[in-house]
């Protein structure tokens, strides 16, 4: 038996995210391997969610060109694109 076009329709909503919980971009889920959630201070390793966008897009880019002191992100840094940036960027600001 084929399923109507009704029943797919239906499957598709189900399977979306609920609205404002969007899924993470290609790469940001491998961030939180090194950087706590929000409010955790004094970590060896700074949290990143809940800062704002432009602040994680201004350090990457200062990765990026080595102009921030990094151990670690300068080459992490480097395997992103602006467009990849913007996107983790984003989602981390309203990440919790
Ligand atoms: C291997 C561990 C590791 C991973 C994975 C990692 N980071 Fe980092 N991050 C660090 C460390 C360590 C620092 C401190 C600077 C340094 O030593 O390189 C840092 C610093 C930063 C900073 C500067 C924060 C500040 O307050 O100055 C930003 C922004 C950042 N990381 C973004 C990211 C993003 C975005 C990702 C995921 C794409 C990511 N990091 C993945 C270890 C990591």
């Amino acid at each position: 038996m084929r399923p109507s076009r009704a029943s797919l329709a239906l499957l598709l909503v189900a399977a979306a995210p609920a609205s404002g919980m969007a899924a993470a971009p290609p790469g940001a889920s491998s961030c939180s391997g090194c950087h706590p959630p929000a409010g955790v201070r004094n970590a060896p390793v700074p949290a990143l969610n809940g800062r704002p966008a432009g602040e994680i897009v201004s350090s990457m880019k200062a990765f990026q060109e080595g102009t921030k002191p990094a151990t670690v992100m300068d080459r992490i840094a480097k395997g992103f694109s602006d467009e990849e940036i913007a996107a983790i960027a984003a989602w981390l600001s309203r990440t919790p």
